[in-house]
């Protein structure tokens, strides 16, 4: 049985940090796993210009703690008044490195999303003329879809057509629920990918309304019935590249969570690795987890690999119940669960 596993450093397609306090509380788990993160715009207000993102950087690489090498990815949050010259300019400085499309008010901080999909396609035409990667939140927001049929449904609507009217845009289908995300992606072109989350490989709709609700397991889009699961599974673990690590971690204070309206969102940065590793473990494919991990992601950017590498060897981890942040509590993905897998130390030395 492997007991040890060396990879290159591994990278995170998907993630929230916030800002101020919460952010510096949260970069540290980041920058231990991985090199780079995309770092989503859904701040309040949001991450919508050049200007904005290069000063949200900045803040970030703050809190990167001493000694350790991490670059922040960023994003643009596309609203119905983007400028696609502002956009172009950060692309081609290197300050965005991707665009969000969130359909308005389909998640945390999205009121300020794109209400019509269509009102932006001249942004999307200046974004695939330019190398500009798209990440999509694939949700639709019609009161008259059911919530856990709002992925399959946003295929259907919009990611067809869009990836229809920009044959060259690179499209990244963010954190992805269903089998029909994972049908969609595999029959497209190589032009488009999708991330996975942790959780949504380890978990499954009950597990947030099973015994009562459990506020820390509900994420957007929500986790589906165990077919989808099972199909996530093979995705993230067949050694396709077009299916790559993004945790979307999203961290919400825990009184936010347990509260009469919760927020949706998963901690789960301090032991993502370990989260993954898991379930490569289970499926027999620890051969195939860096790929998914360090290699698939880059590829699709058409960024380097990392030179570093990590180690992660078979011991328990567990996982705390609560951990402080900022002074306040926030509860981890797996909290008070033991993963059987741990990392070992920082990142190593560029590989031979
Ligand atoms: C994210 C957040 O809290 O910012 N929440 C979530 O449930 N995933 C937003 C998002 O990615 O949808
Ligand atoms: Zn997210």
């Amino acid at each position: 049985m492997t007991q040890k596993l060396t990879i290159r450093r591994p990278d995170d397609w998907h993630l929230h940090f916030r800002d101020g306090d919460i952010m510096r509380g949260v970069v540290p788990y980041t920058a231990r796993q991985f090199a780079r993160a995309i770092v989503m715009p859904n701040l309040s207000p949001p991450v919508t210009t050049t200007a904005l993102a290069a000063a949200y950087r900045d803040r970030i690489l703050a809190a990167v703690p001493e000694g350790i090498d991490f670059t922040p990815l960023m994003t643009c949050y596309l609203t119905d008044g983007t400028d696609p010259d502002d956009l172009a300019r950060g692309g081609g400085e290197g300050v965005f490195t991707a665009a969000k499309l969130y359909p308005a008010n389909a998640t945390t901080n999205s009121a300020h999303g794109v209400s019509d999909v269509e009102r932006i396609y001249p942004v999307l035409e200046r974004m695939e003329a330019e190398g500009i990667v798209l990440c999509v939140h694939g949700e639709v927001t019609d009161d008259d879809i059911d919530v856990f049929d709002r992925e399959a449904e946003f295929i259907a609507r919009h990611l067809r057509p869009i990836t229809r009217a920009f044959p060259q845009l690179r499209v990244v289908f963010e954190h992805i629920t269903t089998s029909d995300a994972v049908d969609f992606v595999t029959g497209a072109g190589a032009n488009v990918a999708a991330t996975i989350t942790p959780q949504h490989l380890h978990i499954n709709r009950n597990a947030m309304l099973v015994g009562g609700i459990q506020p820390h397991n509900y994420c957007l889009p929500v986790a589906k019935r165990e077919t989808h699961r099972l199909a996530l599974r093979v995705a993230a673990t067949c050694g396709s590249p077009k299916f790559f690590l993004g945790t979307d971690s999203a961290p919400h204070l825990r009184r936010d969570k347990e509260s009469a309206c919760g927020c949706a969102g998963i901690f789960n940065a301090p032991n993502a690795l370990e989260s993954y590793l898991a379930v490569f473990d289970q499926e027999d494919a620890l051969d195939r987890f860096e790929g998914f991990a360090s290699l698939h992601g880059p590829a699709f950017y058409r960024l380097p690999v990392n030179d570093e590498t990590v180690t992660l060897e078979r011991a328990d981890t567990l996982v705390p119940d609560t951990l402080d942040l900022a002074g306040e509590e926030i509860v981890p993905f797996h909290a008070g669960q033991t993963l059987g897998w741990r990392m070992v130390g920082q990142a190593g030395a560029a590989r031979a």
